[in-house]
């Protein structure tokens, strides 16, 4: 373990190959069920349970590149951990666009990040249809396994073999043509529903101006309450933050210019353009009605958000909300390959708090780590509380944006950090932390990443201590899975 942020004598050449880090977004294939080789350390025989993980799978189709790895079909890893062993599944989520185009070889839908149908613009124009890749995450709740992409509805799965059933609208909830956001929160207690858990995810309605539709559902699934609400403009909200008494969304500065997406000249997502000089708007919506509260509008200059790490209450009328934010949309050229970027000419996403007063609507914000980071990741039990962990996906070096290398622990009580990396060769995933059960403290527990190892072009399963950030195990897989986006574990085994 290193701990990099506070070390003066890090080198400042790139701690990782280029080649290696671009091998890691090539397609994969293969779909296989086998138990995992331990490399070394050995598998806690406290942990049981399912780690569920869903990325891009294909870069290509036939040969014909997608232009961002957004674009890239889903494709579900499963990691099923019992009595110190690793049982792990791979398999592509069979969507009516995919098998189609898996049986044609070729593109037949438009993408939003730009892949397009061959044969040019007049191809693709007035072409308004998307294909639902189902490729950023994937969550079991109420019995079902759905991968989500929010684009459109969930895909569900056998949670056994990881096949496809198919489109799920949640017994009606959804509406066909209508989605369902890639990054709902599991509230553990549940002021609002007995403190019993529940899920709760969003759906924006794009349009000139937006509508926020939100969801909460207990454990079975049920839906306890929904709430739609218009609010003006564009908006790109691929992630929301909670309290037990609220929803809070950032709605990032950009305006979307429809026309060449309707030329079939560029993807959706290439049309929307960042206005940094703009402020962000967030929306803080009441979960109860009842309360007849009304949705409260804040602004701050935020930069682009992703993603959320947590929020909480610190009073009734003061909320702190945890995001990664980037000075810049981290926009793709549609001219260029994605592999051949260049870091550093891209601002890194870094870590802030927002504290935002209801009563005043006064944002106040403070950068928390300068140091290159994504994927935030807080215990769950946490989920919409104050808390005192932070883990996220991090670069090995403290300065610079470069891939993610690293998994770093924030404490927010003493402010200091730990960090584990797995450069040179190695390029890490989402950390996910799973508690021991039954622990009071915080981060007793594991974190748990896959990462991609460029020097042997295989991807191994990363287990560390979640108080020392050391590694306890790490697995082998056969081949490489590329560069997947999020995941979660359930405490169930499938298998
Ligand atoms: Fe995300």
């Amino acid at each position: 373990m290193t701990d990099l942020a506070s070390n003066p004598t890090a080198t400042t050449h790139p701690p990782y190959s280029k080649q290696e880090w671009q091998q890691g977004y090539e397609s994969q294939r293969r779909e296989e069920a086998y138990w995992l080789e331990l490399i070394s350390g050995s598998v806690p025989q406290g942990l049981t349970g399912t780690l569920f993980r869903n990325g891009p799978g294909l870069l290509d189709i036939n040969g014909i590149p997608v232009q961002h790895p957004f674009d890239g079909d889903g494709m579900v890893c499963s990691f099923t951990f019992q009595e110190g062993n690793v049982y792990f599944q791979n398999r592509f989520v069979r969507t009516a666009g995919f098998v189609e185009e898996q049986a044609t070889g070729t593109i037949l839908y438009r993408n939003i990040f730009g892949t397009q149908k061959p044969g040019g613009w007049w191809k693709n124009a007035f072409d308004f249809q998307h294909k639902n890749i189902a490729n950023t995450n994937i969550i079991y709740w109420g019995d079902k396994l759905l991968a989500l992409w929010e684009g459109g509805l969930p895909y569900r799965l056998d949670p056994k073999t990881l096949e496809t059933i198919g489109i799920d609208q949640l017994d009606g909830v959804l509406a066909e043509g209508e989605a369902f956001a890639a990054h709902p929160w599991i509230e553990p207690n549940s002021v609002l529903n007995n403190n019993q858990p529940c899920l709760i995810n969003f759906y924006i309605e794009p349009g000139l101006s937006s509508t926020i539709h939100t969801y909460e559902f207990d454990t079975n699934f049920k839906l306890l309450r929904k709430q739609s609400h218009s609010i003006p403009g564009f908006a790109f909200i691929h992630d929301f933050a909670i309290t037990p008494h609220y929803y809070i969304f950032f709605q990032n500065p950009v305006q979307f210019n429809p026309i060449p997406f309707a030329l079939g000249l560029r993807g959706a997502g290439e049309c929307i353009k960042f206005k940094p000089e703009d402020n962000t708007r967030i929306w803080v919506i009441p979960r109860d009605k009842n309360r007849q509260q009304p949705m409260t509008e804040l602004e701050v200059n935020a930069g682009f958000i992703f993603h959320h790490a947590n929020a909480f209450e610190v009073s009734n009328q003061q909320l702190c909300v945890d995001s990664i934010c980037y000075a810049d949309f981290p926009e793709v050229d549609p001219e260029s390959d994605f592999r051949d970027v260049d870091f550093d000419a891209l601002y890194p996403g870094q870590l802030w708090r927002f504290t935002l007063n209801l009563e005043t609507a006064v944002v106040k914000k403070e950068l928390i780590e300068p140091r290159c980071c994504e994927f935030p990741y807080a215990p769950p039990q946490k989920a919409g509380q104050p808390y005192r962990y932070l883990f996220m996906g991090t670069a090995h070096q403290p300065r610079g944006n470069a891939p993610l290398q690293a998994i770093l622990k924030y404490d927010w009580e003493t402010r200091e950090r730990q960090v584990w990396s797995a450069a040179p060769s190695g390029f890490i995933s989402e950390p996910i932390f799973v508690p021991q059960p039954d622990s009071d403290a915080e981060d007793d527990g594991w974190v748990l990443t896959l990462i991609y190892n460029g020097a042997k072009h295989r991807s191994e399963l990363v287990i560390l201590d979640g108080k020392t950030l050391s590694e306890t195990a790490r697995l082998a897989l056969k081949y490489h899975i590329p560069y997947g986006l999020h995941g979660s574990w359930v405490s169930q085994c499938f298998v």
